[in-house]
């Protein structure tokens, strides 16, 4: 049995890991060998590969990255794109292929095993914002990472009076936001999925002064005003699979708030910080279990599944499940966030 094995769409801590199980259980429990393609799609679509055996997996347990590296390559979007992965797939010998990506990339792979390729999908994003699984791995270092600086910035804020704007990522869904500022104590968290009110936000900042401390407020990049607008910078360009390229909530929203506070107020945007770097022990341990798991499913022949983490199992549910619907932070868990407002 040969296995392909790509990585696709903006990398995260804990990609490695997955690597790592997927080759040496496959090698030493099934005596299987394996392809790597290399920048997602773009590998099977160009055919470019590289070598993918346990001397390549030796010591990648905790770095960041892929060693695979990743592009955001939409082979449906590329004429004939399909029928070349199909190709190159055969010139390659490959019996099965583990993809391992968020939304677009395992979008991509449900379409594929809907046209008979046989492939295993891995859940990643630090988004954590695909159904079907209780985290993707990733997530956890991204929202230390957040939470690590919004402790840094309180000490800051406080010795000079001022605001500060935590910008995290989160394009559709406020997740990390949400776990980073509750577990920062933030004073205000703003999410996608719940336009905000500034007015309400600028009463938050006015009551926090009022204490001997100073606001910290958290919002996703993808969070909006409830009257709409501009308030998110977004740059002309669409990738592949027709985002916009995010980005300015933060500072926009510092400037708002000290126009209409008069208090002074500073914009931290942790961006790419947040998915570069070491995983947390427990995105290695939740990437290696979906790795094994994931091997253990092209060993079954059960392809057209993803790996979901429920509870503290790992099962397989049907990719649709999991690329179908984003998984979005729902009213009752934004609520909880709100109790510590102002
Ligand atoms: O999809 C994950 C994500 O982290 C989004 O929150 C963010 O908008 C995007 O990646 C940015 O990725 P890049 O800069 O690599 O295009």
């Amino acid at each position: 049995m040969r296995v392909g094995v790509l990585t696709g769409g903006g990398d995260c801590p804990g990609l490695n890991a997955v690597i790592r199980a997927v080759v040496r259980r496959g090698i030493k429990e099934y005596g299987y060998e394996f392809v790597g393609f290399r920048d997602g799609w773009r590998g099977p679509l160009e055919n470019i590969t590289v070598p993918l055996g346990v001397d390549q997996v030796r010591g990648i347990l905790p770095r960041g990255g892929t060693i695979l590296k990743s592009s955001r390559t939409n082979p449906f979007k590329i004429e004939g794109g399909v029928e070349k992965i199909k190709e190159n797939l055969a010139a390659n010998g490959i019996d099965a292929l583990i993809a391992i990506g968020g939304e677009d990339t395992l979008g991509v792979a449900t379409k594929l095993a809907d046209l008979g390729v046989n492939v295993v999908g891995v859940p990643k994003t630090i988004d954590n914002d695909l159904s079907g699984t209780d985290f993707t791995f990733g997530f956890d270092t991204a929202v230390n990472i957040a939470m690590e600086a919004i402790d840094r910035l309180h000490t800051t804020a406080e010795s000079h009076h001022r605001v500060m704007v935590v910008e995290v990522m989160g394009r559709h869904a406020g997740w990390i936001a949400l776990h980073s500022g509750i577990a920062g104590g933030a004073n205000v968290v703003l999410v996608p999925e719940k336009p905000f009110d500034i007015d309400a936000v600028c009463k938050y900042v006015e009551a926090r002064f009022e204490t001997n401390y100073s606001p910290i407020i958290v919002v996703s990049e993808g969070a909006v005003p409830v009257e709409g607008g501009d308030m998110t910078l977004q740059s002309g360009e669409l990738d592949a699979f027709g985002h916009v390229r995010l980005g300015g909530i933060g500072d926009r929203l510092a400037k708002e708030i000290e126009d209409r506070t008069g208090k002074e107020a500073r914009a931290v945007v942790l961006g790419h910080v947040q998915r570069g770097g070491t995983p947390t022990a427990f995105d290695r341990w939740l990437a290696t279990r979906f790795g094994l798991q994931a091997i253990a499913a092209v060993r079954d022949g059960d392809f057209g599944t993803m790996m979901a983490l429920r509870g503290t199992d790992i099962v397989r549910v049907p990719l649709i499940e999991g690329t179908g619907e984003l998984k979005l932070v729902t009213p009752e868990l934004y609520a909880e966030a709100e109790v510590f407002f102002g």
